[in-house]
């Protein structure tokens, strides 16, 4: 999944720029200057609780940078962040912490390389704390043009949305927005409700959605019967193929007659770099998962009992498979 690396100020997140970031929101430095005030580094060190030498050269790097201003001002010279930089304090910040979370699980490719994926499952991002944190405020940032996705699957006819793997809960504020008659159940890690409701809660749209924890690559977990439209996006490259057809297999059984499932994924199929850097990603960041061509979900909808299946390339390597329940099947 790519972080939107275009919000941040062009060049910042190359060379030894990334790691004066990287200790810049790990320290919680750039916490202390989000507000836009112009402070010391003493005042920063107190408010960071870090080392006041260290927050100076952290933060004459920062200017160096261009991302924050230094001035001379009566008790010495002070620091603010810098015109784009401000964004910081908001949903980009959010998106550079994933970016290097991101970055610090790539570091654990040769102990997974020499250990096996389980060697390195402890860096993942779907374990609790601060990097869960990031993943989802990640998720919930990536909402652009949602809407008119959602608009052009034609899908008003439906009644009962089922969000399967919700994460922030992005996708279901579309449908619901999109399509007025629609309610919805969305299921995910207890971590990822929180940030569902707060999705829907903003939008007004949380009567008419159902936000229930739920481990669902598990064979104990079954689909709340009667949703006609299932909706995974990003969630089947999660797990191995055997998984995955387990739980297409229940989502069949619960959906009824008529009913559609549609997956949305990354398959890269049409670039072999990414392709194979998506893998790698998948590799140390699940605990079965790869990428998966478009053909290869298709096959796994037949195989679950769908039919009507079509493969639809959707852009920057993403597809978008379509099946539905046949009415005698
Ligand atoms: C790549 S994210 C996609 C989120 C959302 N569908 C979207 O497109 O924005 C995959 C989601 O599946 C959820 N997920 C993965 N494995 C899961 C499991 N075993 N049980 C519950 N949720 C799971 C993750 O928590 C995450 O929210």
């Amino acid at each position: 999944m790519e972080p939107a690396l275009k919000t941040f100020p062009s060049g910042s997140l190359s060379g030894p720029g990334e790691e004066v970031l990287e200790a810049a929101v790990e320290t919680g430095v750039l916490d202390a200057l989000a507000d836009g005030a112009a402070r010391t580094p003493a005042e920063i060190a107190r408010l960071a609780g870090c080392d006041p030498v260290g927050a100076r050269v952290l933060l004459t790097a920062l200017a160096a940078m261009g991302a924050a201003q230094a001035a001379d001002a009566e008790g010495g010279v002070t620091f603010r962040l810098a015109g784009p930089w401000r964004t910081l304090a908001g949903e980009a910040r959010d998106l550079l912490r994933f970016r290097l979370e991101e970055r610090r699980l790539w570091r654990s490719l040769a102990a997974a390389v020499r250990g096996g994926r389980d060697a390195v499952a402890g860096e993942r991002f779907l374990r609790g704390g601060e990097r869960t944190e990031a993943f989802y405020r990640h998720v919930a940032a990536m909402s652009d043009g949602l809407e008119e996705g959602v608009r052009r699957l034609g899908v008003g006819g439906a009644s009962r949305l089922l969000d399967v793997g919700c994460g922030a809960g992005v996708y279901a504020a579309a449908f619901l927005s999109v399509y007025p008659a629609l309610s919805a159940t969305l299921v995910d890690y207890a971590e990822a409700l929180p940030h569902a409701r707060r999705t829907l809660a903003a939008t007004d749209l949380l009567g008419r959605a159902e936000i229930v924890e739920g481990r669902f690559f598990d064979d104990s977990w079954l689909p709340s019967p009667g949703c006609d439209l299932v909706w995974l996006s990003g969630v089947l490259h999660a797990a191995a193929p055997e998984t995955n057809a387990s739980l297409l297999a229940r989502l069949w059984g619960a959906t009824p007659p008529g009913g559609r499932v549609f997956v949305a994924e990354m398959e890269r199929a049409g670039n072999e770099l990414e392709s194979a850097m998506f893998d790698v990603e998948l590799f140390l960041g699940t605990d079965s998962g790869r990428v998966y061509g478009g053909e290869e979900i298709a096959a796994m909808l037949r195989g679950a009992g769908f039919s009507a299946v079509t493969v639809e390339s959707t852009g920057e390597g993403s597809v978008l498979v379509r099946a539905e329940k046949g009415r005698r099947s």
